[in-house]
């Protein structure tokens, strides 16, 4: 059985097996969760990911994908970084959202990672309007089999914990 439990805070403090990164396609950093985790793990993590666009990823990680990396000098063991989509009025880009908070169940799962920290994928840079991203991400973890015992969303200000406490109950 999963736990889902909600945790006001920044991600890079979180003492868990995995840290998923809301990255972008480069996996060569960005500002929000990618820039903290880049800053707060040190260059280690960007070695690896230079390793992966070198090798598996040489077009970049596709948005709804999940690839690990070392967690470098986090309280983690690994870093998961996943590509959220960018909100759009015009297309529903929800099934690529639900698809990062799946894809990277699945990696947690072939790591053997218990605990997995999420930020809010997309509801920052990327604009997606944090009530329905929390519903997605809700959603989507209750739906996906998983091995991990606790997920943990780790929401940066109130309005988020109140939307992700909202899709809990
Ligand atoms: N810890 C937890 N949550 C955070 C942190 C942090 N240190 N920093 C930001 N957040 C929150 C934001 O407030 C937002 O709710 O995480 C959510 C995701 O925001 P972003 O980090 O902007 O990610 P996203 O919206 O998916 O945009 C990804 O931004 O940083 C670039 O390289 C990244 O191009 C990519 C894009």
């Amino acid at each position: 059985m999963t736990e889902l439990t909600l945790v006001r805070g920044d991600i890079t403090d979180q003492q868990v097996d995995a840290v998923v990164n809301a990255a972008n396609s480069s996996l060569l950093g960005g500002r929000g969760v990618d820039g903290a985790i880049h800053r707060r793990g040190g260059p280690e993590i960007l070695a690896a990911c230079r390793d992966l666009r070198a090798s598996r990823y040489g077009k970049g990680l596709p948005t709804g994908r999940a690839v690990a990396t070392t967690a470098g000098k986090l309280p983690a063991r690994w870093v998961i970084h996943t590509v959220g989509p960018v909100w759009s009025r015009e297309e529903d880009r929800s099934a690529l959202l639900a698809s990062c908070y799946r894809e990277s169940l699945h990696v947690a799962d072939e790591l053997g990672a218990r605990t997995v920290a999420f930020p809010a994928i997309s509801t920052g840079v990327y604009g997606w309007p944090m009530d329905d991203g929390a519903r997605i991400a809700v959603e989507t973890v209750r739906a996906t089999p998983t091995s991990v015992s606790e997920v943990r969303f780790v929401l940066f200000g109130e309005p988020a914990y109140e939307a992700f406490a909202a899709h809990m109950s």
